[in-house]
Order: structure tokens, then C-alpha cells, then sequence
């Protein structure tokens, strides 16, 4: 009964946050974890849930091809530009599709571990990764590569898809993925704030 009384009060304080993400009082009581969640979530989910509607209305994969060619950045920084400004949310790959998204050495060393977890089969998707880089906390979530990837990471990608990858993204190396092999991450860093 305390417990659930605990978790109550936790799920009552992140909705309260989520409301008012600019309200410091709120966001002091997060630890930088649970910010940097909150802020992978908002860029996940806005990309996520575009996907899945343009995935729908044209199964070949090329109208949301289209979406994510003209909106992943824009969405991106819009997502961004809700935040406070110690605070940043993107996605890497070790073999990325747009150069914007190039991975740095830490990002490197950090997917080789989740690709290392997988291979060893103690991979666990919800298995978030936090890790102090001097002033700035970073806050890891593994991307794993599902059926609906394939289309356009896979290796069997139409030629319509191709084309559209060759014209826009001419340095592509996010293809060839295998179904629960690691796509990317998304990150979220903190810097130090008062
Ligand atoms: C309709 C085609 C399409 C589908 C389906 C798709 N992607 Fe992508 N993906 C792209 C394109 C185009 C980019 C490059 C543009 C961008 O997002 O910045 C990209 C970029 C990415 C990136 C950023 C790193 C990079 O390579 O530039 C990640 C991570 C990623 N996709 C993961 C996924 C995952 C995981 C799935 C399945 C849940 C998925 N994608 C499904 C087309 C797609």
C-alpha cells in the first residue's frame, strides 16, 4: 500500500511536469535521468508518431520516406526549442543516414556496448545508459531496428526508396540493418545548471 501510494505521488509529479515544463520547481525535483527521459520521450514520440501515420497511409513507405527527408530535423529542432537551454535532445547511428547526425567517440563507445549486449543476448531495450561527460550528463537510449525500419534501413529497400536515399542522402550508410540489430540512439545532454 505505501508503495503504490509512492508511485501515485511519482506518477502525479511527472504528469504535474509535463504540464508545465518550464516551471523550475517542477523540474529541480527530476533527477537528470528521469529529465533526460522526458526529453528523448517528446522526440521520440513526435517522430514516432508521424512515422506511423505516414506508414499507413502509403504502405510502399515512400510518403513517409518523403516526411522524413523534409520534417526529421525540423521536428528535431522544434522539439528542441521547448526545452531549457542546458538542455538538448538528438539522434546518432553509427552508420548514419544524415551526416547532421554523425555520432562523436562517446556515442561511438557507448552503441559498441549495446551492440556488444546484444550479440551477448543481455540487451535489454529499456536498458538506459547514463554517463557524466565533464559539465554535461548524457542520457543514452538504445534504438533497436524493427520490422517497420527495414524498409528504408533494411536490405532489401525498394528502388523508389533507393533513389530518394541516393538523391538526398548520397554519403547513406544506414542501410543493410537486420531485424533487432542496434539502428542508433537518441540523446538527450544536460549540462551543469544552477
Ligand atoms: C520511411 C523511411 C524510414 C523508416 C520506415 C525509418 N527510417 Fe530512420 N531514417 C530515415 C531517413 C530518411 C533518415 C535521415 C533523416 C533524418 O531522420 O534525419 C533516418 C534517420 C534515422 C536515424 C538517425 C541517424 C541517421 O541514420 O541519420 C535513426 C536513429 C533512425 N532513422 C532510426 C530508425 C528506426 C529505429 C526506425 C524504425 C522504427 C526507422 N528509422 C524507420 C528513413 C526512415
Amino acid at each position: 500500500m505505501k508503495i503504490n501510494t509512492l508511485l501515485l505521488a511519482t506518477l502525479l509529479s511527472t504528469s504535474m511536469s509535463l504540464a508545465s515544463d518550464t516551471n523550475p520547481s517542477t523540474v529541480s525535483e527530476m533527477t537528470v535521468k528521469q529529465e533526460g527521459i522526458k526529453y528523448i520521450k517528446m522526440l521520440g514520440g513526435a517522430l514516432k508518431e508521424e512515422l506511423q501515420i505516414h506508414m499507413k497511409a502509403d504502405k510502399t513507405g515512400l510518403g513517409a520516406m518523403g516526411f522524413c527527408t523534409a520534417q526529421a530535423e525540423s521536428i528535431t529542432k522544434e522539439v528542441n526549442s521547448k526545452f531549457p537551454e542546458y538542455a538538448l535532445v538528438r539522434r546518432t547511428a553509427l552508420k548514419a543516414r544524415n551526416q547532421a547526425n554523425a555520432a562523436d567517440d562517446l556515442d561511438k563507445k557507448i552503441m559498441k556496448e549495446y551492440e556488444a549486449s546484444i550479440v551477448a543476448k543481455t540487451f535489454l531495450p529499456a536498458d538506459i545508459k547514463v554517463v557524466q561527460d565533464g559539465e554535461t550528463t548524457r542520457i543514452y537510449k538504445p534504438l533497436v531496428t524493427k520490422g517497420v525500419c527495414l524498409k528504408c534501413h533494411g536490405m532489401d529497400i525498394s528502388t523508389e526508396i533507393q533513389e530518394v536515399i541516393k538523391t538526398h542522402y548520397p554519403k547513406d550508410q544506414a542501410h543493410g540493418f537486420e531485424l533487432g540489430s542496434l539502428r542508433g540512439m537518441i540523446v538527450a545532454e544536460i549540462k551543469k545548471h544552477p
